[in-house]
């Protein structure tokens, strides 16, 4: 097993997950304002303090994605925030991208940047104790895009990055997201989702990137947010690991899906029905933002001194979705709190 292979099963095997904490300080604003809290450096540190020290760390998180503000802050007893993941038992992740813009040649379309200076940079986020990165590509659907610019470009910048990444010792997580937005049915979802992530895995094997040292984060296979189309979560999970299976090569070890808009509960038991019928050697986990943080975010909303009580909102949540990553969720212990 390579090093980089060792890091992945470190943060993904035995029902453990990631926590993609590294919303940058415009996208956290928003999560803040939505709960009439002030975005500052303060604020954003507190709760995020919070949900590191929390017990569900310890036990179904082995990684914890920061944004570039969150990975040189200290806690309230002086330790670096990246020290504190590590003694809770979990690896610092670091996302490196520096978003998403307009793309020059299709401009209503997003590219993402952050290639420029990016080896300098990941030589200081391993100083900082970082051993696993994100970047993030998205593509929207319409009766026109995602263009074959759009997946090429974003293809070619995800497998630079983590080329770049696995040179100096971390393991890249590739990110291309198909958004929820928009009124497509689940088909087109399940096509354009597969042309991405056939893109991203021709340029990974072209800039030599170890598929064995990289985690996949893609989404799931679902009708847009804005589509009549009713489809059960069966179908979901069945579309989703069809997708997966059909298109992504079996040397990737690791498959760690974003939530993206998605309830929690829908992201809870789509991934538990993902593992159930899950017949691939793909571990099959959660790296999810919104899915695990809002219910506990909207809790310390309501008062910010409770940490112990939103600790215990997002450790439910947390715990659930680990039951989910081995197919072991089912209502009733979602309602047993
Ligand atoms: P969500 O789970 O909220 O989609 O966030 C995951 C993520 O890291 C997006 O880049």
């Amino acid at each position: 097993m390579s090093d980089l292979n060792r890091i992945v099963n470190k943060i993904l095997s035995n029902g453990k997950g990631i926590l993609a904490a590294d919303e940058s300080n415009s996208t956290m604003t928003k999560r803040l304002d939505a709960v009439k809290i002030e975005s500052n450096e303060k604020n954003r540190l507190a709760f995020r303090e919070i949900l590191f020290s929390s017990q569900s760390i310890k036990e179904c998180i082995g990684g914890v994605i920061l944004y570039d503000e969150t990975i040189r802050q200290k806690d309230s007893n002086g330790i670096g925030i990246p020290e504190l993941i590590i003694s809770n038992g979990a690896l610092p992740g670091i996302k490196v991208d520096t978003g998403a813009k307009s793309l020059a040649g299709s401009k209503e379309e997003k590219i993402t940047e952050g290639l420029d200076g990016l080896r300098e940079r990941l030589k200081e986020y391993y100083d900082l104790g970082a051993r696993f990165t994100k970047w993030r590509g998205v593509y929207t659907i319409t009766d026109i895009y995602p263009s074959k610019l759009c997946i090429s470009s974003n293809a070619h910048a995800l497998a630079r990055y983590s080329a770049l990444v696995q040179e100096v010792g971390m393991v890249p997580i590739i990110e291309p997201e198909v958004l929820m937005d928009g009124t497509h049915d689940v088909m087109t979802c399940f096509k354009k989702t597969a042309e991405v992530l056939q893109k991203c895995f021709e340029e990974l094997e072209m800039n030599n990137v170890d598929l064995s040292g990289t985690i996949l984060k893609p989404n799931m296979i679902l009708p847009g947010k804005d589509s009549d189309e009713k489809i059960s979560r069966y179908d979901v999970a069945k579309l989703t690991l069809e997708c997966l299976k059909n298109n992504v090569p079996k040397s990737v070890p690791a498959i760690a899906f974003l939530s993206g808009g998605q309830s929690d509960i829908d992201a809870t038991d789509h991934l538990n029905q993902i593992n159930i019928i899950n017949d691939t050697d793909f571990i099959m986990s959660y790296s999810y933002g919104r899915a695990l943080q809002q219910s506990a975010l909207k809790f310390w909303s309501k008062d910010i001194m409770n940490k112990l009580g939103t600790q215990d909102v997002f450790d439910h949540r947390v715990r659930m979705c680990s039951f989910a990553s081995r197919g072991k969720w089912s209502e009733s212990i979602e309602n047993s709190k």
